[in-house]
């Protein structure tokens, strides 16, 4: 079997062309167009490349970004107050900080400062405790983009046991919670599936990971989900960034696109429609604050 490439670069631009309509329809009525901050701390290169492609896809669905880029030694206090800054900012709709941050910052600290209503990570606790009810301000965007990029491409993971592989609170952990949620008009995301969560200490993780009929590797370590954990058939989604001699690769070893089904590719795959939840998110920031467009 060769399998289907899950092509979310693709999706993510269909998508950014529905939020550009979205947008034009704003304007149109004499609405401000949404605003994106973004701050970075620090070279990283990975998180460089990243904040370079978001403030790109910004652009092209009519979001107007603005990138603070700070030194990495820059100390907690003064980041925060920045975040104050952008949180009094009328012209500002969503804050993004990148992650990761340097050591001399908390990232917890961050997190609790952004305004719940200009969080369009849905890290704060508050936006947190809302998708975990089933009640989202705004959904997390790697785990929305992982279940639009199942659903879109014919996966709709209702019914389905999903194994995801990673318990982080930026994707392993919020993604279980949306599979599990019964989709609703406030929740259309919940994803309706048997949901496992595999991670580090899981006692035979090949078994478990066979066991699944969608197989998401958010781990964070390059080739770690080999073809043998692979269940003939199964759709695979590949959600790891993982720079190795400067190339980025995923969590999923090659040859698993000789047994799956359906794989996403790195890159191309979830990275895209990641950025493309985010504009959704930054969309909706802008409608909650300074209301819908009346039709
Ligand atoms: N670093 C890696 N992924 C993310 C993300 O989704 N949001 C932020 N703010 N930082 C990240």
């Amino acid at each position: 079997m060769t399998a289907r490439r899950l092509d979310g670069k693709a999706l993510a631009a269909t998508i950014r062309g529905e939020l550009a309509a979205r947008v034009a329809a704003r304007t149109a009525a004499g609405k401000p167009a949404p605003g994106l901050a973004v701050v970075l701390v620090g070279d990283n290169p990975a998180s460089l490349s990243y904040v370079r492609a978001k403030q790109k896809a910004c652009g092209e669905v009519g979001i107007v970004s603005r990138l603070d880029h700070l030194p990495a030694a820059t100390k907690q206090a003064k980041l925060l107050a920045l975040i104050a800054k952008l949180n009094a900012d009328p012209a500002i709709h969503g804050i993004l900080v990148q992650l990761p941050l340097p050591p001399q910052i908390a990232e917890d600290a961050v997190v609790h400062a952004i305004g719940s209503l200009k969080d369009v990570d849905a890290f704060h606790p508050e936006n947190v405790g809302l998708l975990t009810l089933g009640q989202p301000r705004y959904s997390p965007c790697t785990p929305h983009g992982c279940i639009q990029l199942l659903r879109r491409c014919g996966h709709d993971p209702a019914g389905k046991h999903v194994v995801v592989v990673g318990r982080s609170n930026i994707v392993g952990k919020p993604l279980a919670v949306m599979l599990m949620q019964k989709p609703t008009a406030a929740n259309p995301a919940g994803g309706d599936a048997t949901v496992t969560v595999a991670h580090s200490r899981t006692t035979n993780l090949a078994k478990v990971c066979r066991q699944a009929d969608v197989l998401i590797a958010a781990v964070g370590k390059a080739g770690v989900i080999t073809a043998d954990m692979v269940r003939p058939g199964a759709a695979v989604l590949d959600v790891g960034t993982n720079l190795v001699d400067g190339k980025l690769v995923g969590d999923v070893d090659p040859a698993v696109a000789a047994v799956a089904g359906a794989l996403s590719p790195v890159p191309g795959g979830v990275g895209p429609m990641t950025i493309a939840m985010l504009l959704e998110n930054t969309v909706r920031a802008a409608e909650l604050i300074d209301g819908p467009v009346s039709r």
